[in-house]
């Protein structure tokens, strides 16, 4: 039986709190969920995100972790291969819409088409398995190889209850910086702020910021003709609305007036447009910078470096690990 996070909520609640959990995509599948006393255990893939979820529906709840049954088949990809390879290692992969993304570890090199099977064995809405290859140029775009299933890696995918249409091959979009898009809309930007998502991508930032952050107003901008063209589509089909320019954020945002906060979710290059983003804060207001560094002094360093001593570290976060030395920062920065 797995061993497994849930919240664990009253019997009267447990319908409203299964119907948000699915929404997101947080309710663990082929486990049987469980019954003790008058509340119901929801065995959940991350604990720290359906308790963000069922605050918000305030239905109250309790963490935990215990086991569950399994209704059904193999649990995990790493299962299915240990079971027909004989091959033991973890296995990254991440999925997005009905495509999953995969990196192949070296123990399973050669088994690229065995890989895919299993996950879509696992997830059964996925239609395409696809290798990860390397981020390549400034559009930060990834390599990648179909290895099992069918069509192009072009999907939907669902994030907080939003949809973003993407082509993965075309345009860059991380599910795993959900949570950190979320909480950046409850725990950083103001009502009513004025917000520049300087590399906007297909606008996942700026969807979920004008869907959670009430009187909030969004320009977005975007280099990439593609990215640029799903961006319009997603703020359709999410129903918000965002001016948005096609161009280099350096360029563009000489046409702009003030923000409360730019937004610089460029980890690589955000450094060489520092300076540019300053100019169009107002002042006291923040850029959110994003960098992989080997510490968040370091990161701080880079920006006073190029924004002189006045500028103030608000507040920080450890994104997620990058590398062994390195991660991912968020940093909220006053601007003078
Ligand atoms: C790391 S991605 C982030 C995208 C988006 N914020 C997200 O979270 O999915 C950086 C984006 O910046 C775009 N970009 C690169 N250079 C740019 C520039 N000079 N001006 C505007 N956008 C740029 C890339 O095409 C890419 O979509």
């Amino acid at each position: 039986m797995p061993r497994l996070p849930y919240v664990a909520v009253p019997k009267r609640e447990a319908e409203r709190a299964r119907r948000a959990l699915a929404r997101e995509s947080l309710l663990v599948r082929d486990v049987r969920v469980r019954r003790e006393g008058d509340r119901v255990l929801f065995p959940v893939e991350d604990a720290e995100e359906a308790a963000r979820v069922l605050e918000r529906e305030e239905v109250p709840f309790e963490l935990g972790e215990g086991e569950f049954e399994s209704v059904s088949g193999p649990r995990s990809v790493e299962e299915v291969l240990r079971e027909r390879l004989g091959v033991s290692c973890s296995v990254p992969y991440d999925v997005v819409g009905d495509v999953a993304v995969v990196q192949i570890p070296e123990e399973l090199e050669g088994y690229e088409e065995e890989v895919g099977r299993a996950i879509m064995e696992v997830h059964k809405r996925v239609r395409a398995v696809f290798e990860r290859g390397p981020v390549r140029g400034v559009f930060r775009v990834r390599e990648l190889r179909r290895i099992a299933g069918e069509g192009p890696p072009v999907t939907e995918h669902r994030e907080h209850g939003c949809r973003f249409r993407v082509d993965l091959s075309r345009c860059y979009f991380n599910p795993r910086l959900a949570t950190e898009r979320r909480l950046l809309a409850d725990e950083v930007v103001e009502e009513g702020a004025r917000v520049l998502d300087m590399f906007a991508g297909v606008g996942p930032i700026t969807v979920i910021l004008k869907r959670f952050v009430p009187g909030v107003r969004v320009v977005a901008c975007e280099l990439n003709p593609v990215a640029y063209r799903y961006l319009l589509e997603n703020l359709r089909l999410n129903r918000v609305s965002a001016r948005a320019f096609l161009g280099d954020a350096g360029e563009v945002v000489r046409l702009l007036g003030r923000f409360d906060y730019v937004i610089m979710n460029a980890p690589k290059f955000a450094h060489r447009f520092l300076r540019a983003a300053a100019r169009v804060v107002r002042p006291g207001g923040r850029v959110v910078y994003y960098r992989i560094a080997g510490s968040v002094e370091e990161a701080f360093e880079e920006v006073r470096e190029r924004l002189g001593g006045g500028v103030e570290l608000e507040s920080w976060r450890e994104v997620k690990p990058y590398s062994p030395e390195e991660s991912l920062f968020r940093l909220v920065v006053r601007v003078p």
